[in-house]
């Protein structure tokens, strides 16, 4: 018999090298259950073997009332990551993200510049899984899923992400700053080039499309993203 507290058998989740991880279904100790145990870099071996276990996953109470985890959607070899706030009803139902009213303006903004999901896009989340009502998630919710969040960017291997909307933003760079004075602005982050933009919903509440306003706005963000890829492609 092991000799080993299990504080100290605890302690080697926290080891930054990589645990490869296979999941068999019926393996639940292999499941983090809760937020305190980390999952390091390195832990998945792929997208789908992720997917796998955000399905399992009660490391907030989002698990307690999901339908589906929401992972990702769109090429795994794309240039471009895109990142959402959290899954809303229709995800929610179907296990994909921006599949709503939001992912269908998202998709003719990224028409308009000659970009499709299949092709050149993975798009996801910071939370796998609905917040009730829609509420924006809490720290603690943010904080518990970010680990998949930062292996997804990972296994993708982005040059350029996108940051939909401020809580997207705060998740990966930590600024608080308004969306407004932030937006169209490219801050580079872990060796990538990240852009924060107007979350899709903000511009469907604000559909006018004249000079200055949002959608205007975001038509210059668009093709200011087509330019650095095009640029970042060379
Ligand atoms: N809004 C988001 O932030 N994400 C989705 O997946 C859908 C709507």
């Amino acid at each position: 018999m092991s000799s080993e507290s299990p504080e100290s058998q605890l302690s080697l989740f926290g080891e930054t090298t990589a645990i490869p991880v296979e999941l068999p279904a019926n393996n639940f100790e292999l499941i983090p259950t809760s937020s305190n145990i980390p999952i390091p870099p390195g832990t998945y071996s792929s997208l789908s073997q992720l997917a796998t276990h955000c399905q399992v996953c009660h490391r907030c109470e989002l698990g307690n009332t999901r339908i589906n985890a929401v992972v990702g959607r769109g090429s795994e070899q794309a240039p471009i990551l895109i990142i959402g706030e959290g899954p809303g009803q229709n995800e929610d139902e179907q296990g994909l993200p921006f599949v709503g009213r939001s992912g269908q303006l998202l998709e003719k903004i990224l028409a308009a510049v000659k970009l499709t999901i299949e092709r050149d896009i993975y798009i996801c989340n910071v939370v796998r899984c609905r917040p009730p009502d829609n509420r924006v998630p809490t720290p603690a919710e943010v904080a518990a899923c970010k680990p998949y969040l930062l292996e997804q960017i990972r296994l993708v291997n982005p040059k350029i992400i996108l940051l939909t909307g401020a809580t997207a933003v705060r998740a990966i760079t930590g600024k608080k700053d308004g969306i407004t004075k932030i937006r169209g602005t490219w801050i580079e982050w872990e060796g990538r080039w990240c852009m924060p933009i107007f979350h899709p919903a903000y511009l469907l509440r604000n559909p006018s499309p004249d000079v200055g306003k949002p959608k205007w706005l975001m038509w210059q963000d668009i093709q200011a993203i087509r330019a650095k890829l095009d640029e970042v492609s060379l």
